[in-house]
């Protein structure tokens, strides 16, 4: 196995306060970094001080975007120890992005163990107050300079920690999300199940079409009738309709997040009917008009569980549940983030200390 070099900052970082906790604006003392050259494969494991990277302009990341990213969570137990939320099913993930996008894979053990490494080496930074978390973001980068398209020769993997609050401005709080009509994320047998930059960048045009209306992202309907739901691309969703719970089927252009499965297993643990299924928008505005829409939400790793209070579509504002948080809202936050953070029992055996 590749050995993880080491080497320590000379000094190291004020660390934020609680309150000053975003998504991803601080970044930690150190970062793990490891190399990929054609005809050698993966080497040079090391972690170093958080520092700029030195690329060449043509390398083909920048102008092909060949590149793939995760994101993970590590927390703070009462006891002071940290715990990661089952980061075997990022890694497998990461190299199903790979895959996609022609990267070599990688070995998952020594990303994880990469990973731990570098957690314990920056535990400091493992924020413990209620809502934040350590986010940790591997990513892998195409390095060669080259402007043929084709899959790079050599790669950067690269993992980097920033301790964060809450992914969005209303906290855990209800969010309005806006139902995209114009613009299309992802087509099965696209990069739609890829964790890759350009279907992030791609969505960019939508959701800043609506921001300034308080939306504070788009619903992404499915690429070919804009019909049946997708994601919100920052989260996958769920509606609670006449007490059944639906998620859309992973059908290739749905990210499978690692909370969204998670989130299927608890309600089924708990005896709630859910069901992976196609859903139309249609459906959706159908069961708000009759009474029966009682509860939407969406899941991700840097969303957590974020209630849906309104929806828009079609020049109409679907108010769910009074844009209160509902119950199973609610009861999915606090047994989720508790099993997170050791608070709660693990009957599935998800968290691993570090
Ligand atoms: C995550 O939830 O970790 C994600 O990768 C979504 C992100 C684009 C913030």
């Amino acid at each position: 196995m590749n050995e993880i070099k080491v080497t320590l900052a000379d000094q190291l970082k004020q660390k934020p306060l609680a309150e000053q906790l975003e998504f991803g604006r601080i970044f930690t003392d150190h970062m793990f970094i490891m190399d990929y050259t054609a005809g050698k494969g993966w080497h040079d494991a090391r972690i170093i001080p958080y520092q700029p990277l030195v690329l060449d302009p043509a390398a083909i990341v920048f102008h092909y975007g060949q590149t793939v990213f995760e994101g993970m969570k590590a927390y703070e137990t009462p006891e002071g120890k940290v715990r990661l939320f089952r980061p075997e099913k990022n890694m497998q993930r990461l190299n199903k992005s790979n895959d996609r996008l022609c990267i070599p894979q990688i070995d998952e053990k020594l990303a994880l163990s990469a990973i731990k490494k570098l957690i314990s080496i920056d535990k400091e930074w493992v924020p413990s107050a209620e809502g934040t978390s350590l986010y940790i973001r591997p990513f892998v980068i195409s390095t060669e300079p080259y402007l043929g398209v084709a899959p790079s020769k050599n790669y950067q993997f690269i993992v980097i920690l920033a301790p964060v609050g809450a992914y969005y401005k209303e906290g855990i709080n209800p969010v309005k999300i806006a139902v995209e009509n114009q613009f299309v994320r992802a087509v099965a047998g696209g990069t739609g199940e890829a964790k890759t930059a350009g279907n992030y960048a791609s969505s960019l045009k939508a959701q800043e079409l609506v921001a300034d209306k308080g939306y504070a992202q788009v619903l992404w309907l499915d690429g070919l009738e804009k019909k049946y739901i997708e994601e919100v691309g920052s989260m996958n969703v769920f509606f609670k309709i006449d007490g059944e719970i639906i998620t859309p089927a992973l059908n290739g252009s749905i990210l499978e997040g690692v909370t969204r499965n998670s989130v299927i297993s608890l309600l089924k643990h708990w005896g709630y009917p859910v069901n992976e299924r196609k859903i139309t928008m249609d459906e959706v505005y159908q069961a708000h008009k009759n009474g029966t829409l009682e509860e939407a939400f969406g899941s991700g790793t840097a969303a957590v569980i974020s209630p849906i209070g309104e929806l828009a579509w079609r020049g109409e504002n679907i108010v769910i549940n009074e844009s209160k948080t509902g119950f199973v809202s609610k009861q999915l936050y606090g047994i989720l983030t508790g099993i997170q953070t050791g608070k709660e029992e693990d009957p599935f055996n998800w968290t691993v200390e570090i």
